[in-house]
């Protein structure tokens, strides 16, 4: 099946199973799947029952869809996300992007779990993602371009919507939510960073993680229209001392991040 035809198929269950226009989609990072625990009126989707849709395979994702409404917004939450590392395509791993640019949602939520290059970043502490630097040097574009899908070239001068970014800042800032605004580089992984990798990104970016890049890069192609990046960061990784890098952990962490996370996003889309 090509891309086309997946997401048609895709999209003609998922609607028929909604029976509501959803507004916002959201992807929920590692650790960050009770985001979609807090949806009320659930209607829940497997990707099991999606036909062509992978399933994800890392710990700390589930692989379905939660769909219902959070404060004023009708949301369509993806919680399991596919990554590149897990040897999935770059076509996989947006999928549920242009599932939900397919179903007409106009704001697109990604969440995920990083590492913080910068050093006044503290564990737990939440970043607003301003722009990314992609090191995966893949992009989910190259291969034919379907004209009817997005342009061949799309504008990339700003991934995420800046006017959104300060509606956050300001949301948290009134709730007295220690956030950061900064830049996410996203690496394939699953390795984690050396030190000399990590001194090397810190001159660039705020954050990194193993996801992100490539679903923002598909939204912009499929023209979602406001695209919004939160990173929790779960560990220090400013390559200034040896300290052993844990899965487990980055989960913990995040899960224990999630309530901030929720209320910010609660609030944000009762605006
Ligand atoms: N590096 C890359 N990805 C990550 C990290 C990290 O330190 N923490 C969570 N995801």
């Amino acid at each position: 099946m090509n891309l086309k035809s997946r997401i048609e198929t895709a999209c003609k269950l998922v609607s028929e199973r909604l029976r509501f226009q959803a507004d916002t989609g959201i992807i929920c990072g590692s650790g960050l799947g009770s985001l979609a625990e807090e949806i009320e009126n659930q209607i829940i989707i497997s990707y099991e029952d999606i036909p062509g849709f992978p399933v994800s395979s890392v710990k700390g994702h589930k692989s379905r869809i939660i769909a219902g409404q959070i404060g004023k917004g009708k949301v369509l939450a993806f919680q399991g996300r596919f990554h590149y590392y897990e040897g999935y395509s770059l076509e996989d791993v947006t999928l549920p992007v242009r599932l939900m640019a397919a179903l007409g949602v106009k704001n697109l939520i990604v969440t995920n779990a990083a590492g913080g290059l910068n050093r006044n970043y503290e564990v737990g502490d939440l970043m607003l993602i301003e722009d990314h630097i992609n090191m995966m040097f893949q992009n989910p574009l190259i291969g034919p371009n379907d004209e009817s899908m997005g342009p061949r070239f799309p504008d990339m001068s700003e991934p995420y919507s800046q006017a959104s970014l300060k509606t956050l800042q300001k949301l948290a800032l009134e709730h007295g939510t220690r956030i950061h605004k900064g830049v996410y580089m996203a690496v394939t992984g699953p390795s984690y960073e050396t030190r000399a990798e990590l001194r090397l990104f810190s001159r660039f970016a705020d954050a990194v993680g193993m996801s992100t890049v490539p679903e923002v890069i598909a939204a912009r192609h499929a023209q979602i229209p406001n695209i919004i990046g939160i990173s929790c960061i779960t560990n220090k990784a400013t390559g200034e001392d040896i300290h052993k890098e844990d899965h487990d952990n980055v989960v913990k962490t995040a899960n224990e991040a999630t309530p901030r996370m929720v209320r910010l996003v609660r609030e944000f889309l009762s605006r």
